[in-house]
Parts: C-alpha cells; structure tokens; sequence
C-alpha cells in the first residue's frame, strides 16, 4: 500500500488550525505542515475567550489556513485520501465552521470525512512523535479539561479521573486575573511565581490524600480571593508570594491526584512492561508542573512522555492523526459522517 494522507481541522476552541500528516506502515507518520492561527490577541482585552469573537474569527481564517496547510505540504486537495474535522467537544460555533467546511472540502472533493473528537486527538498525539504501546495514560491539564483517560487504543478508552469543577487552566487564568496578570494567565503565574516565596500562604490541596481519583481547583481559587482581598492593595512582592504558593498548592495536588491513577494502572496491568503516562495541553507547558510529574513516574516506574508544547497544545496535526489512526483501525467507514452534527460536549 502507498501512504495515506489526511488534511485534518481543528476550530474547537481559540485555534484555527490545518494541518496534513502522512503515514506509511511500518514507518513513523510525518506531519508535512502543520498551522496554527491563534486569536490569542482578539480575547485578551476580554481576559478570556469570546465564543461569538472566535466563531467569526474561525470563518474569516478556515479557508487560507486549510490552503496554507497544503501548499506548505506540497500536496493538492486530490492527493489527500480523507479530511478529518473536529466534532466536539468545543465552542459550538467554531466546531459548526470547522464541520461545515470539511464537509464542503470532502463532498466537492469526494474525500471521506472521519469526525473526530477533540479529546482523541490529545489522547493519540503522542503517538505522533514516538511509539507508545497501547495501554498507556494521558493526562490532559488545559483551559477545559483536567482528566486522566486510559487509552486501550483508537475509540476505545476510560476516564479514570476528572476535575468535579474548575479545569486547572482555570484556576491559572483566574488566579492571574485576580492578581491583575493578563490573559492567558498560566505563563503569567509561572513567571512572576519565580521571583516568589511559594511557602508565605498555605492554601489548600483539594482531596488532596483522598481514595477517589479525581480533581478540584475552586477551592484553591477561592483561597487565592480571600488572601488577595486580606492584603489588598497588593504590592509586586505580593502577587509573586501568591502566584508562588498557589502554584506550590496546585503542583502537590496535582501529583497527589495523578498518583492515585498511576497506582491503580499499576495494579490491572502489572504485566505492562514501560506503563507510561502521556501528558498533554497547555497547562503541560509549566516547567514545575512537569518537572513535578517527571519525578512521579520516576518513583513509580512509568516512563512520562511530554510532547513538544507545538503538539500539547490545539492542533490539527492531532486531529489529522487521529484520522489515520482510525483508518488503521477500521473505525473510519463507520455511519455517515456528512450526516453529523457537531457537538458542543
Ligand atoms: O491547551 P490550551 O492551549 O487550550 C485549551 O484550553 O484548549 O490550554 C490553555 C490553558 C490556559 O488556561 C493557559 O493559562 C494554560 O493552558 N497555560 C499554562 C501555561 N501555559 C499555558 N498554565 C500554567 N503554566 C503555563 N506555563
Ligand atoms: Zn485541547
């Protein structure tokens, strides 16, 4: 067999992405272009996304970034065997642009289109760049998610564990709004917490030592309110102590919670030879928060796979991916995907 290429779309959230990844049996896939467009500019004086801003934005950009990707991949829309569009979860608006238009691309085309959900393109982007067996763990930490799936192989997983409120991205961006830190707030936070005292506030570790598996961040940002509102106005050294310790709380917590899964992993496969915990988003951006996980596998014994930020993040070379990987499994034929209907969770 020759190789199978897939233009893949991703309009999910604040990304209007296109990309085409190529794969051969036998040998790794190779992402030939991969764009990003990011309104990162257009939500910023909002402190956050816009849904009806991003929907706009996604339609104004789709048709030159899906151009772009193919030019910079050197291919036609001819040579390409399928289009891949994210279905949900999402900004409805944004998945109804990118579904729509992957569907005009596939019926003027006569492409078939694979709907793919945007958490199987996370939990099968690691798999891009290196040969991780199934089972393993992914970890998705952004501005919407906090879960834990267990990934047996393309359609086929378990959510072991997920947030019972905030996503962490959450608590980053809040906290940095509260602090007067712009938008998105994480790297803001990770920033001024260098110049911080991570141990002046002792704000709490949400079920923190608990049997159940999940997470929580409201209680955090609650705490992270009051101390704030406590010492307000705040000087430069105090959104520093705070932005310290509450990244302290949420990187113990966070390797409290993740440990609870790595266990239990650990127990209905101890035949796994490198159990592995993949870990995604933009959240897996933070140098503590990885370094943190980093020595969790280490003490456990799993091997921990980061990809590039590039990758962790919203992506359609993910999402063309996921396309193929369907295609190798067989999932690809199923139902009618020009009869599908985004959805926003
Ligand atoms: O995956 P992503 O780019 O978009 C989605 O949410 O889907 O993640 C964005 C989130 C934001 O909440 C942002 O504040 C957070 O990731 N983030 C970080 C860092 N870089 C991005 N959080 C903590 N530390 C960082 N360095
Ligand atoms: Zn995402």
């Amino acid at each position: 067999i020759g190789e199978i290429r897939v233009l893949g779309i991703e309009t999910s959230c604040d990304e209007t992405a296109a990309s085409v990844v190529a794969w051969r049996d036998g040998e790794m896939p190779r992402i030939l272009s991969t764009i990003v467009l990011s309104q990162l500019e257009e939500h910023a004086a909002f402190g956050g996304v816009v849904p009806e801003i991003a929907a706009r934005a996604h339609v104004e950009a789709l048709d030159g970034i899906v151009e772009a990707a193919l030019a910079e991949a050197g291919v036609a829309l001819s040579d390409v065997d399928a289009i891949a569009a994210t279905a949900g979860p999402g900004l409805i608006g944004g998945l109804l642009v990118g579904m729509m238009s992957a569907k005009a691309i596939a019926a003027a085309s006569g492409k078939r289109l694979i709907p793919i959900n945007h958490l199987e393109g996370h939990a099968l982007s690691a798999r891009l760049l290196d040969d991780v067996a199934f089972p393993y763990l992914m970890l998705l930490v952004s501005g919407g998610h906090t879960q834990i799936l267990l990934v047996r192989g393309p359609g086929d997983y378990a959510r072991w564990a997920s947030t019972i409120d905030d996503a962490i991205g959450e608590a980053f961006d809040k906290t940095a709004k509260l602090l007067g830190l712009p938008y998105p707030g994480g790297p803001n936070v990770e920033r001024v917490a260098l110049t911080g005292d991570a141990h002046r506030f002792d704000f709490p570790h949400p079920l923190k030592g608990e049997a159940r598996p999940d997470f929580s961040f409201s209680g955090l940002k609650t705490a992270v309110r009051q101390a704030a509102t406590a010492i307000a106005p705040l000087a430069d050294q105090d959104v520093a102590d705070i932005a310290a310790s509450f990244q302290r709380a949420v990187v113990e917590t966070l390797a409290d919670r993740v440990a609870r899964s790595l266990e239990r992993f650990r127990n209905e496969y101890p035949q796994a030879k490198s159990p592995t915990l993949i870990v995604a988003g933009g959240v897996a951006a933070n140098g503590p928060i990885r370094a943190a996980l980093l020595s969790l596998c280490e003490r456990l014994g799993f091997d921990f796979v980061a990809p590039p930020p590039a990758l962790c993040t919203d992506n359609a070379a993910m999402i063309a991916w996921a396309g193929i990987e369907r295609m190798r499994a067989g999932l690809a034929e199923e139902g009618d995907p020009m009869a599908m209907a985004p959805r926003s969770r």
